[in-house]
């Protein structure tokens, strides 16, 4: 026996993913979406006698004999990643079809799954969607070839230039394509279906190419993975009505009963428990879609989509690896999970950025498109943006600036926030994630590198007023006396200690808001972070505090400093040379 293929649905938001699942199982999951925009994933089984139905004659007229006892499909949705759909060293799915309109074109989330299976190396075919939105296409008899011929040479061309933009496109990702009837060699080339999950047309024709695909280069790996302990993925945690929390994961291997022992990954020690109960979607639902009413059962055979509920698993994160145990192995199938687990995070002294997700599979996801561009992590874990990561990132500010950041994916943010000069990226879209902070990266480089004299931080020496404290905390507000030198919003602070204070979150000349003032000026100026009278008191002489990249890079601008910035950079530079004799040489 050989298992089913666990088959993902990937593409960006609203080209039809969710459609071409519905037309195939011939149900209205689209319909009862909230905004008609998959929120979650489910997963649905295509049993055998329905890819007969649809495309047993095509398979017959190729001599393809259907030996898979039916597909998995995993839907997944655009507007995030699909990034919980993992297992160790790969990708959970054994094949994902990539649905792109054909209209549009690829996206950036096209080419971010793209990518993601490119790492993995997960097989793929392209479904090219909404054909029946192209160049004047007219509904004609027949199958998907036969349609294609019928239309207008004017919409054909349409249709092809179209394509073999797409097939350019894959061309820049490192990948060769052609229609999946002109495709000599699936080894080498990626197919691509026309298809209108609309219309219903194209989709025989797309199961044939998937099903073959799998039936030929996969069916050796369904076949060993049937038996034995069962292996799979948390894509979800759920408090269902009646049974608490549940998870929802994907069985990819193995058989699973109620009762069983299950060791579930969690950061720190993994949770052990025991399977209550098993509740799986009846054939052609999906378990996103059953609302309760799932098929309780006490035994299931990968690969399935299935709830579990059992006890002690609040804490569980999705993206976790869950794995059978026995008595016997109990202690051999925790430290897989934890060493699963530890190989996707990261913890070093070295230099660079900090990066933090909401999930396993998602930092993971994250980790490989950052490592793909080059950009060095110094820490990589689950959970909120703490005050450990911002003091890590901040640690870098001083020797390389570029690298105080933290890249954060769909996680909260500590109030701390406010008090550091680490620049935070936040987002729930990784590409834009990874876009924004490569812009910023970029930028930030550049500028210490050969940067223009304005783009510098200036220096600046400063006294807090006496008698001229406004607020004492949250932000403090205090009068600042600027002795010489240019104080300038975001610049950071030290006393004659060297050691970072606060920096200055904004200014007040005149009842005026300022970014930058010269010497000579009184002014308020707030302090975040800080409380007057504890870190910092009325008197005080603040200096700029800055990197010592920083500093060589203003020294090179000699001409351009006035004679009291240099002064100011004498102060500075004897002060960090109480800890380090060459600092700034
Ligand atoms: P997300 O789950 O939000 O990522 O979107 P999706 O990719 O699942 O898209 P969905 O299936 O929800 O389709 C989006 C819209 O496109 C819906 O209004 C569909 O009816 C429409 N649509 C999907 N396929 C076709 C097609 O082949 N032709 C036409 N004309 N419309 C289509
Ligand atoms: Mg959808």
């Amino acid at each position: 026996m050989i298992r089913k293929p666990i088959i993902t649905i990937l593409g960006h938001v609203d080209h039809g993913k969710t459609r071409l699942l519905d037309t195939i199982r011939n149900t209205t999951v689209i319909d009862r979406e909230a905004g008609a925009i998959t929120q979650a994933i489910g997963a649905s089984i295509v049993p055998e006698e329905t890819i007969q139905r649809i495309c047993g004659k095509l398979l017959d007229s190729l001599g393809i004999k259907l030996i898979i006892p039916g597909l998995l499909f995993v839907d997944t949705p655009g507007h995030e990643a699909f990034t919980n759909l993992r297992k160790r060293g790969g990708n959970l799915a054994d094949i994902a079809v990539v649905v792109i309109d054909i209209n549009e074109g690829l996206k950036p989330q096209t080419e971010e799954a793209i990518q993601i299976l490119k790492k993995y190396k997960t097989p793929f075919i392209i479904a090219l969607n909404k054909i029946d939105l192209c160049g004047g296409w007219v509904k004609r008899e027949g199958g998907l070839l036969a349609q294609l011929n019928a239309q207008t040479d004017q919409t054909q061309q349409a249709l092809d230039m179209k394509l073999y933009e797409v097939v350019g496109k894959l061309a820049e990702l490192g990948f060769e394509s052609d229609r999946f009837d002109r495709v000599s060699d699936h080894t080498k080339q990626i197919a691509l279906v026309p298809i209108s999950a609309k219309f219903n047309i194209g989709i025989p024709e797309l199961l044939m190419v998937l099903t073959g695909l799998v039936q030929k280069f996969l069916a050796k790996k369904l076949e060993v993975e049937v038996k034995g302990p069962a292996k799979g993925t948390i894509l979800e945690v759920k408090d269902e009505k009646g049974l608490g929390i549940t998870l929802d994961a994907i069985i990819y291997e193995g058989t699973l009963d109620v009762g069983d022992i299950i060791v579930i990954g969690n950061i720190g020690e993994p949770i052990v428990t025991k399977v209550k109960a098993l509740f799986i979607p009846e054939p052609l639902k999906e378990m996103r879609d059953t609302k309760g009413k799932f098929v309780s059962v006490k035994h299931l055979t990968a690969a399935i989509g299935v709830k579990v509920a059992a006890q002690d698993i609040d804490n569980v994160v999705a993206g976790m690896p869950i794995h059978e145990a026995t008595e016997d192995t109990l202690e051999q199938v925790k430290k897989d999970v934890q060493q699963e687990i530890e190989e996707v995070l990261i913890e070093t002294d070295k230099e660079g950025i900090v990066v933090k997700a909401d999930t396993l599979g998602s930092l993971e996801a994250l980790l490989t498109l950052l490592h793909q561009k080059n950009i060095p992590i110094k820490r990589a874990t689950i959970g909120k943006i703490s005050k450990k990561d911002i003091m890590d990132a901040q640690a870098n500010c001083d020797s390389r600036p570029e690298f105080g950041a933290i890249v954060g994916f769909n996680v909260g943010l500590d109030k701390e926030a406010d008090v550091c000069e680490v620049k935070i990226f936040n987002d729930k879209v990784i590409y834009k994630l990874i876009e924004d902070f490569e812009k910023w990266f970029e930028a930030r480089k550049k500028a210490l590198e050969t940067a223009g004299f304005d783009t510098l931080t200036p220096v600046c020496k400063m006294q807090i007023m006496p008698n001229h404290i406004f607020r004492r905390n949250n932000p403090a507000v205090v009068g600042m006396d600027i002795l010489a030198g240019k104080a300038r919003t975001g610049m950071r602070l030290m006393k004659d200690d060297g050691k970072h204070v606060t920096h200055i979150k904004s200014m007040e000349l005149e009842k005026k808001s300022v970014k930058e003032v010269e010497a000579g000026k009184q002014l308020a100026v707030s302090l975040p972070g800080i409380t007057i009278g504890r870190q910092l008191n009325e008197g005080d002489v603040l200096y700029t505090f800055m990197a010592e990249s920083e500093f060589l890079a203003l020294k090179k601008f000699k001409k351009c400093l006035s004679k009291d910035m240099i002064s100011v950079m004498k102060d500075i530079a004897d002060i960090m040379r109480k800890e380090n004799p060459t600092w700034g040489l």
